[in-house]
C-alpha cells in the first residue's frame, strides 16, 4: 500500500475496474495525478507494472466473471477501506476476446454460448461488482457508479452496426442494469458511459479518439456528476447518448 501523491481537498475514493491496460488505465492514471485516491483491480496484479508506475493506493485481484473473485476482492477492499465514492466498473470483452470469428457474430450465426458468456462478463460482471460494494458506497460521499456501455448497446446505434450480436447485447444489458439500479437505490448515482471509439487493443488503431484525451475527458464528466445525473446514459464528454 502506497500513497505517492498529494491528497486533494476533494480527495476521493475510486474503484476501476480492467485498470491493467486501455480506457482503465489511462483514467487511474489522471485520476492518481489529479490527487484521488484510487484502487485498480485487475485480473493478474503481478502483471499490471503499467498500473503499479501509475502509483494507485492499491493493486486488487479482481476477474469479473469470477463470483469467488469479486467475493474476495470486495472483502480485501472492506479491509482497506470503510467507504468508496467512485466505481468505474470499465473491464470489458469482445467476442474476439472468446475466440469468435468476428464475420460470424450476427444473430443468424453465432453460437449462443458467446452470447450467454459475453453478456455473463460485461453486464452481470458490473452488476455483481456493484452488488459487492454496495454497502462501502453507500458509506461513500456523492457515491456514483459509472458503468461501461458503448454505442453499441443503445437500439439506435446498435442497429446501425450489426456485426457483433453478442456485444451489442451485453452492452444493452449494462444499459438496463444501469437504469433498473438507479430506479431502485436512490442513494447511489448510476450512469451508463459511452466512452468513445478510443484506440486501445479493442478499440484498435483506426479508432478516432486517443487513449489520453477519452480518459481526461471521461474523468471530468465523472467527477461532476450527483445523483440528479442517476440513470443518464452519457459520452465520453458528458453530453446524453440516445438509448
Ligand atoms: N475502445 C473503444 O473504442 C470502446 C468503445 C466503446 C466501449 N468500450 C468499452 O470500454 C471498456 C474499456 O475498453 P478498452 O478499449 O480499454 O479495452 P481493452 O484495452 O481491451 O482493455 C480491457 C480491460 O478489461 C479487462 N478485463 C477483460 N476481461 C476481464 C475480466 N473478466 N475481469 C476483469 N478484467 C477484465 C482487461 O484486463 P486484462 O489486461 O487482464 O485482459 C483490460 O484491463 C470496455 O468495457 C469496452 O467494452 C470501448
Amino acid at each position: 500500500m502506497e500513497y505517492g501523491v498529494r491528497l486533494s481537498m476533494d480527495n476521493k475514493k475510486i474503484v476501476i475496474t480492467g485498470a491493467s491496460r486501455g480506457i482503465g488505465l489511462e483514467m487511474a492514471r489522471t485520476l492518481i495525478s489529479k490527487g484521488h485516491t484510487v484502487f485498480g483491480a485487475v485480473r493478474n496484479p503481478d502483471g499490471a507494472s503499467d498500473l503499479q508506475d501509475a502509483g494507485p493506493a492499491g493493486i486488487l485481484q479482481l476477474d469479473i466473471s469470477d463470483q469467488d473473485s469479486i467475493d474476495n476482492f470486495s472483502k480485501e477492499l472492506s479491509g482497506v477501506t470503510d467507504s468508496l465514492d467512485i466505481l468505474v466498473n470499465n473491464a470489458g470483452i469482445t467476442s474476439n476476446d472468446l475466440g469468435a470469428d468476428r464475420r460470424q457474430c450476427n444473430p443468424w450465426q453465432i453460437d449462443p454460448k458467446i452470447v450467454l458468456a459475453e453478456t455473463g462478463i460485461n453486464a452481470l460482471g458490473p452488476m455483481m461488482v456493484t452488488r459487492g460494494l454496495v454497502e462501502l458506497l453507500e458509506a461513500g460521499n456523492n457515491p456514483i457508479v459509472m458503468n461501461t456501455s458503448s454505442q453499441l448497446g443503445s437500439m439506435v446505434i446498435g442497429a446501425m452496426m450489426p456485426f457483433d450480436v453478442a456485444y451489442n447485447v451485453s452492452k444493452a444489458a449494462v444499459n438496463m442494469i444501469t437504469v433498473m439500479s438507479a430506479s431502485t437505490n436512490k442513494n447511489i448515482a448510476f450512469v451508463a458511459l459511452h466512452p468513445g471509439w478510443v484506440k486501445t487493443d479493442m478499440g484498435t488503431e483506426a479508432a478516432e479518439l486517443e487513449v489520453p484525451d477519452a480518459a481526461n475527458a471521461i474523468v471530468e464528466s465523472l467527477l461532476g456528476l450527483t445523483i440528479e445525473d442517476s440513470g443518464r446514459f452519457i459520452r465520453w464528454d458528458g453530453t446524453d447518448h440516445p438509448w
